[in-house]
């Protein structure tokens, strides 16, 4: 989604701008543009398309000289992707500048309270009516004006913004889209996101729902929406700076495939002492946790995949009623909460809107939130009840893959934890566990050993046109994840179904040649799904199996067998996933797709 990048100092600040930007690239764009304060004016430069067009007309920054200035990347939310519409924003006189990142929901009726007063547009944008309202607001007090604007908008935003005559201040402001400030010995910087900052400094301030930043050359100072001062503390963040650079990789997401193992392994770690797993985050006595009533899960995308699995976990595990929700249903959904529920919502970005809007929706209800979240410090990190991170770094491919590994072994503490203090599972099923957990990192690093036969077989399907992922209980929750890693990067339409769920209807679209993965590793299931195995390759369908070693029962039915080693049945997600993201990989790079920025999509989504 739209990335920010803003510098005031003693250097240029067009290089360290388009420099800020390309750390936020992954977060997918399709425009970008920067203004920079010369001493005299405002410059703007702007393009559509990607941010070597802005480095190519500025000569790497060189063309655009000053010490303070604020750039962008723009997602196109209102209005096409074109150079107009790409930010920085303007006032008419050209002495306001700002980039923006969310969306202003009153911005129609405050376009035309402005155009009656005279003011006019160039743009198709939400964004232009911001320098246009400060402008309107605008008697020589910036923070006057920030303020009188920032009571006047509805939405979500987080704002750069430079005023002509104020040369040695730039101003921030945010609600909702998430907006981070640190200084050097050099200057002060706003970035949307810590990859853009890493290079100059580690230790940042995460500016707060409706705050306001001023910043000049050496200092730092907040306010809240009534321009009140407030004081902030530094956080140091600890990312290794290489996390968030390919290292000799072809592309981010094979990197964050391979970092599989270590993310697995990071986020189980610290929460096994012993033969018991303790989750010192989550805060709740074995008293609290025997009260739960039900367990909701909330999230989107691949994290809602995560969930889904969740569900089979905790219900198989600790016979606790679950239910996994779309976080975009549930907070319109009016769901029947209880106090004594458990509201689990899960993001690796920390800022996805309807999963931060299902949670105020929880929260409301009187429920404990636990989030499972993997960019510290995060909205959704900070605004719920309880954190449990995982620790899988950055992850800049927009597809997510590491991440989702993490969350799912999130889960799988989660329920061990509660089947155990529940009395559900014993002393010795809960060591049993534990070393199952264990094995996962060698598990998954031996399945990255097969990546070749996975690539062979993907180059054989690189020119498929519809794919169907099938499979039972989890290996349905494998097959959602599995067909959208595919869909998403290559895209190839694919559709995952619940196998026993295909005959009614979409086995008619099964023809001649068609792929059908087929996920089965429930050992209970397995004959339900050989049959269904059997249905789809009657119909002509080519089947490429995702089994246990040794199923031979699969095997025998299928075209092509991929298999993962022996595991619990609760942890076999983890290992069936990684062919799957492979295959994704393999189908994208063989199509020549730009793997890591996926058209139309973005890394955090921060609109509804
Ligand atoms: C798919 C993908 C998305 C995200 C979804 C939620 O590869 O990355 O489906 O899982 O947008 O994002 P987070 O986890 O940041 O809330």
């Amino acid at each position: 989604m739209c990335g920010i990048v803003g510098f005031i100092g003693k250097k240029q600040a067009a290089p360290i701008i388009l420099d800020g930007l390309s750390k936020l690239e992954y977060r997918g764009y399709d425009s970008a543009g920067m203004a920079v304060f010369d001493g005299e004016k405002i410059n703007v430069v702007k393009a559509a398309g990607k941010l070597k067009r802005l480095v190519e007309l500025t000569h790497d920054g060189a063309e655009i000289k000053g010490f303070a200035g604020v750039g962008h990347t723009r997602w196109a939310t209102h209005g096409q992707p074109t150079s107009e519409n790409a930010h920085p924003h303007l006032n008419g006189k050209g002495t306001i500048a700002v980039v923006h990142n969310g969306i202003i929901e009153n911005y129609i009726s405050l376009k035309k309270m402005l155009t009656k007063k005279g003011y006019s547009f160039k743009s198709e944008t939400d964004t232009e009516v911001i320098p246009n309202l400060l402008d309107y607001y605008y008697k020589g007090d910036p923070l006057e004006a920030i303020q009188k604007t920032l009571h006047r908008i509805e939405g979500s935003y987080s704002f750069g913004i430079i005023f002509a005559d104020r040369p040695g201040e730039l101003y921030a402001a945010r609600k909702a889209s998430p907006l981070i400030c640190g200084k050097n010995d050099e200057g002060t910087f706003i970035a949307s996101d810590v990859p853009a900052l890493l290079k100059y400094t580690r230790r940042v301030y995460y500016i707060g729902e409706e705050e306001i930043a001023r910043l000049t050359e050496n200092s730092i100072e907040f306010f809240d929406v009534d321009a009140s001062p407030i004081e902030k503390e530094e956080v140091e963040i600890k990312w290794d700076a290489s996390a968030a650079e390919k290292s000799g990789y072809e592309h981010f997401m094979i990197k964050e495939i391979y970092e599989e193992p270590k993310t697995v392994k990071d986020t189980i770690r610290p929460r096994i002492k012993g033969n018991t797993v303790e989750i010192e985050e989550l805060g709740m006595t074995d008293e609290e946790i025997k009260e739960v009533g039900g367990i909701f899960i909330v999230a989107c995308g691949s994290a809602y995949h995560a969930g889904v699995t969740g569900k089979y976990v905790f219900e198989g595990m600790a016979r606790i009623p679950v239910n996994v929700d779309i976080a975009s249903e549930f907070r319109y959904r009016n769901p029947i909460l209880n106090e004594k529920d458990l509201v689990i919502v899960i993001s690796q970005s920390g800022e996805t809107a309807d999963t931060k809007e299902a949670l105020r929706v929880a929260k409301q209800a009187g429920c404990k939130v636990l989030a499972i979240v993997n960019v510290v410090g995060s909205s959704i990190a900070r605004e719920a009840d309880k954190v449990m991170y995982t620790w899988a770094g950055p992850e800049i491919s927009v597809a997510t893959t590491k991440a989702y590994s993490a969350q799912l072994v999130a889960l799988y503490l989660l329920a061990i934890k509660f089947a155990h203090v529940r009395g559900r599972i014993t002393d010795d099923e809960m060591t049993s566990y534990i070393q199952d957990l264990k094995k996962l990192p060698d598990q998954i690093e031996l399945l990255l050993g097969n990546r070749e036969k996975i690539q062979h077989f993907a180059n054989r399907y690189v020119a498929a046109k519809d794919v169907f992922f099938i499979g039972r209980g989890i290996d349905y929750a494998i097959s959602l994840e599995g067909s959208l890693k595919l869909k998403e990067i290559s895209y190839v339409h694919s559709e995952a179904y619940a196998a026993g769920e295909l005959k009614h209807g979409t086995i008619s679209l099964i023809e001649d040649g068609t792929l059908v993965v087929a996920v089965a590793t429930q050992k209970d299931l397995l004959a339900k799904t050989v049959s269904n195995i059997v249905e789809v390759k009657s119909r002509g369908a080519f089947v490429l199996a995702v089994t246990n070693v040794g199923s031979t029962e699969v095997e025998n039915v299928s075209d092509y067998v991929l298999f993962i080693p022996e595991t619990n049945r609760y942890f076999a997600n983890s290992l069936a996933i990684i062919p799957l993201q492979l295959f994704g990989y393999y189908v994208s790079v063989g199509r020549g797709y730009d793997v890591d920025h996926p058209r139309n999509l973005a890394k955090s989504v921060t609109v509804e």
